[in-house]
């Protein structure tokens, strides 16, 4: 596994996964059927360093995002979002990227990190809670899943 800066031409490689992911309606807070290039605006945008993950043959099989939450005197505060292409997930490459961008968000000199909508049913609850994030509260019944109903929104942190 190679992790990297993305590209701008990364981005073609991603946009399937990030598709599926996204239309699923399951795990991010985003309309379903978000078309191409509101999609590569939401992921690739300026503010964002995006990294992606190459598998042994150079396909690019992750991808993440790390910018400010907010800006100015709390612009050291980062937020993040991860996607693994479904047909490689559950192989460690989630954790694998989370790891690295913990390291590049504290070397990049954020001091924090928040998720501000993980869905309570996401099974990486899991993850961020074995990499040292704590909820911080819950938006009750704020996500409509399409097969659990209205389930609650976590805010997640961590000091990096
Ligand atoms: C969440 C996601 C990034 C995890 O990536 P992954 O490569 O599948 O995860 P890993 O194989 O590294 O697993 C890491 C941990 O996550 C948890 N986990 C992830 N997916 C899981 C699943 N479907 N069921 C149960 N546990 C799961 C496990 O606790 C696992 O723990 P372990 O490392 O002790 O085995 C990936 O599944 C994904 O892109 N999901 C869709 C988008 C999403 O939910 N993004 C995060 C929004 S908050």
């Amino acid at each position: 596994m190679l992790i990297r800066d993305a590209t701008p031409d990364d981005w073609a490689a991603v946009w399937p996964f990030w598709h599926r992911i996204v239309s699923a309606g399951e795990t991010y807070a985003w309309d379903r059927d978000t078309p191409e290039p509101a999609a590569r605006a939401l992921w690739m945008a300026p503010a964002n360093r995006v990294s992606v993950v190459e598998d042994e043959s150079g396909a690019i099989v992750a991808s993440a995002y790390v910018r400010p939450n907010y800006g100015g005197p709390a612009a050291h505060i980062a937020n993040a979002g991860f996607m693994v292409d479904p047909a490689h997930a559950g192989r460690g490459i989630g954790r694998l990227l989370a790891e690295y961008v913990l390291e590049q968000a504290r070397s990049d000199g954020y001091t924090g990190m928040i998720f501000n909508a993980v869905v309570e049913t996401n099974p990486a609850m899991k993850l961020w809670e074995s990499l040292g994030f704590r909820t911080l509260g819950t938006v009750p019944g704020a996500f409509r899943h399409p097969t659990r109903g209205p389930v609650g929104l976590n805010i997640l942190f961590r000091e990096l």
